[in-house]
């Protein structure tokens, strides 16, 4: 996150003393990323936050892989993937790579249970349905429809949802997920051509302060295994905290289309960045208003980028037979472009309802076995008259 933030109460100094009411310490923590080099926070902690009980044991959950060399566009059926009560088994990731997992999700229930810390990577949730409350130990979120949490790595979170119906496009990122670089100033302030600015990221706004000691269940995530770890005390027992690392939220209807006379090309759709990948919202928009513009996008290729677009909302122009929650993947190395007649009907409209959230994978993803069960085979032949 490119902008400071506290919450609660901190000393005016940093690494100095800093009482609790009844004398005794409160505990500092550095929640730092890319050695001491990169964005860090610090928390003050009413327990000690390294007392581990037991480590009850692991299990994987490396993504199975399908396909490792693709050469074939593919369209998921999203919606397909099962609902599940519980969260994490609700996470099926249907494209992997070394960088990147990408991970339907359709929880029917809060985590009560435990909670969560990936430390493999930064998570970014799309909240396609539900809403609810993100919980962590760095504060709270509320999210609905619309909404991208970026999480950064080791934070420990929940999510209480107050629906049953909820569908989360979840992107796992092994690479740190920033705001692009071209949209910000050498001060990392957000310029007036970015399509977002500072007002429209939501920070955590409230912390809970658990100063308790007990059995807590932490499900940590590992080089692909998640590790059953029991703390003596409750992770969310933060007092205060300042700095740079912390979970926000963005929501996609706050993202401020730039649109031009003619067709603009999907970095104007851009929201985050990778050294991986980018992460770019198509969102409602007028569409070109050159005389002739052709609304809808020429075929291109993509040399060297995997694209992979999740579809929301609205009537997607370029496509025939693309519903909410569709998937398409189409490989690097391979053109694409509309369906037949869809430049033709892009012709004369003047806006767009579309709404998606798009992945460009600068290494090729391969597919796994879940995306294989809610794969459409013959989505590769669709532009054949
Ligand atoms: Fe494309």
């Amino acid at each position: 996150m490119p902008f400071y933030h506290t919450l609660g109460k901190i000393p005016p100094k940093r690494h100095t003393i800093f009482k609790k009411p009844d004398g005794s310490l409160y505990y500092e923590q550095l929640f730092g990323t890319i050695g001491f080099d990169g964005m860090s926070t610090n928390l003050y902690h009413c327990q000690r936050p390294t007392q581990v009980k037991e480590i009850k044991g692991s299990y994987s959950v490396a993504p199975k892989v399908a396909i490792k060399n693709n050469i074939k566009s593919y369209r998921l059926h999203g919606f397909k993937v099962n609902q599940e009560k519980d969260y994490l088994q609700s996470r099926k990731n249907v494209l992997t790579n070394s960088d990147v997992n990408i991970i339907l999700s359709a929880p029917q229930e809060s985590t009560n249970q435990y909670f969560y810390k990936n430390t493999d990577a930064d998570e970014l949730l799309f909240i396609h349905r539900g809403t609810g409350k993100f919980r962590s130990h760095l504060g709270n979120l509320d999210f609905k429809y619309g909404d991208y949490i970026v999480i950064p790595r080791g934070t420990i979170y929940k999510l209480d949802f107050d629906t049953t119906d909820n569908r989360l496009f979840i992107v796992e990122s092994r690479r740190p997920i920033y705001t692009p670089k071209r949209y910000r100033n050498w001060f990392g302030q957000l310029l007036e051509h970015s399509p977002y600015c500072e007002r429209d990221l939501r920070t955590p706004y409230e912390l809970e302060t658990n100063d308790e000691k007990g059995d807590f269940l932490i499900k940590v995530k590992k080089q692909d295994e998640i590790f059953d770890m029991i703390y003596a005390t409750h992770p969310f027992d933060v007092v205060g905290y300042d700095g740079f690392n912390f979970p926000y939220a963005f929501s996609i209807h706050d993202f401020e289309p730039i649109t031009g006379r003619i067709h603009q090309p999907p970095p104007v759709h851009q929201t985050f960045e990778t050294d991986a990948f980018v992460i770019c919202s198509f969102v409602p928009r007028l569409y070109d208003y050159h005389p002739d513009s052709i609304p809808a996008p020429y075929n291109h290729s993509n040399i060297d980028s995997d694209e992979v677009l999740y579809y929301v909302d609205g009537d997607f122009m370029s496509r025939n037979d693309i519903d909410a929650g569709h998937i398409s993947l189409h490989p690097a190395g391979i053109p694409h472009g509309p369906h037949p007649g869809a430049a033709e009907r892009s012709i004369g409209k003047t806006k767009t309802d579309e709404l998606a959230v798009m992945v460009d994978t600068f290494k090729p993803l391969m597919i796994t076995e879940e995306a294989m069960k809610i794969a459409d085979e013959d989505y590769h032949k669709s532009w054949l008259e």
